[in-house]
């Protein structure tokens, strides 16, 4: 098991990491619980995986342990849930000193922690994330919230969890299309973090979505939540250097929008955006042909659902422009300059914009 430390000072907190790690993490959780009152919220799939195990190792620490299961799936994140949520956290009792555990993807890491940090004005939360994106992404820097109709996050707030348990065991359950959309937010790491990350990733794409090799995915797992606590504790509030995490999400999230209805995931929206974005990137001649065709074709190897060569872009720019990321009008986009290297531009055109989508479009017609 191998530990991470993000140091935020009094917010601080440990992301322990590895094959068994929550069976092994007990002393910490008594740490963190001690004999108090503890809520679980997962939802409906990881339940009826995992909740003999969870509430096993639990009990073992203490008696006052509940469950609260929510529906899967991204259109969990609204307000009516996390109201009541609040109002089962009420009913029970729970207080200050209790502690919510997020138990599952990152729908229930995002609406668990959202929960938390508003029922009495912040309690504490824990994070176990079990979905290969909420693993590597989502679980780490304490941005939690939900949707609003179709703006994604748009209601949140920053509560670090007090503690974060990843245990790559999980996914051996999780469905290739969770395991692909988490790559995607994977490979996104790599591309912004380092080229040796970017290697190490694409090279074992299909050996990470196989899971053949458990000691590589820790490791990758490790580095990529290396990196982004490194960028939280620099930034955690998104002032400034944050911003690079959003490479392809600017494009992404319209599409996710656009596309909710369908099915769309996280992380393959984000496979499109990065997509759009390499694309930007090289018209812009930031970067050079040769490095646009590799990542191109590395991205390819991911498949996206049939439907993104239907994308109508006059309905993406609507979501685009309803996201949280405009600023004074603009929208900011996260651009390529090399592997590692980054730079955030506002004044791509709305054609520039339709040019990368219909190219994109066209790449998984
Ligand atoms: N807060 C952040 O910083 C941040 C960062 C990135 C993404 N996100 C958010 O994360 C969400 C996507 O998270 P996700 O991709 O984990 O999706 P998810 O939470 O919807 O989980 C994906 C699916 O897998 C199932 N599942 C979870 N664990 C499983 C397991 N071990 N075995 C079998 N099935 C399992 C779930 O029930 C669900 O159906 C989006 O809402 C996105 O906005 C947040
Ligand atoms: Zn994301």
């Amino acid at each position: 098991m191998k530990t991470l430390h993000v140091d935020l000072g009094d917010r601080g907190y440990d992301i322990l990491i590895g094959s068994g790690t929550l069976k092994n993490s007990m002393e910490q959780f008594r740490e963190i619980l001690k004999s108090d009152r503890v809520v679980v919220i997962t939802d409906k799939n990881v339940s009826r995986l995992y909740k003999g195990k969870i509430l096993e190792l639990l009990k073992t620490i203490t008696r006052d342990v509940y469950v609260f299961e929510i529906d899967h799936g991204e259109k969990s994140k609204n307000i009516d849930i996390v109201i009541d949520l609040c109002r089962n956290f009420a009913d029970i009792s729970l207080d200050r000193r209790s502690t919510v555990i997020a138990f599952g993807g990152g729908v229930v890491g995002d609406i668990a922690g959202f929960a938390a940090a508003i029922y009495m004005r912040g309690i504490r939360f824990i994070q176990i994330p079990t979905t290969l994106l909420s693993s590597c992404d989502s679980s780490v820097g304490g941005k939690v919230g939900i949707n609003l109709d179709n703006a994604k996050n748009l209601i949140g707030a920053f509560h670090q969890p007090e503690l974060v348990v990843v245990d790559p065991d999980f996914l051996i359950t999780l469905p290739v299309r969770e395991m692909i959309s988490g790559i995607g937010e994977v490979l996104k790491t790599g591309i912004i973090c380092d080229s040796d990350l970017y290697e190490k990733i694409s090279k074992n794409l299909k050996a990470i979505l196989e899971l053949d090799d458990r000691r590589l995915v820790t490791e990758i797992i490790y580095d990529c939540i290396r990196f982004k606590s490194d960028i939280v504790k620099k930034d955690e509030k998104e002032s400034g250097l944050r911003r690079i995490l959003n490479f392809g999400h600017t494009i992404g999230h319209g599409i996710e929008a656009a596309l909710q209805k369908k099915g769309i995931l996280h992380g393959e929206s984000v496979i499109f955006g990065m997509q759009c974005s390499i694309y930007l990137s090289k018209i812009r001649k930031l970067i050079s042909e040769k490095l646009f065709i590799e990542l191109r074709n590395t991205l390819k190897e991911l498949e996206l659902p049939v439907y993104v060569k239907d994308l109508d872009i006059e309905q993406i720019l609507t979501f685009m422009r309803k996201d949280k990321k405009v600023v004074n009008n603009r929208l900011h986009f996260v651009l390529l300059e090399d592997i590692g290297r980054t730079s955030v531009y506002d004044d791509i055109s709305d054609t520039e914009i339709k040019e990368a989508v219909n190219y994109v479009k066209k790449l998984y017609n």
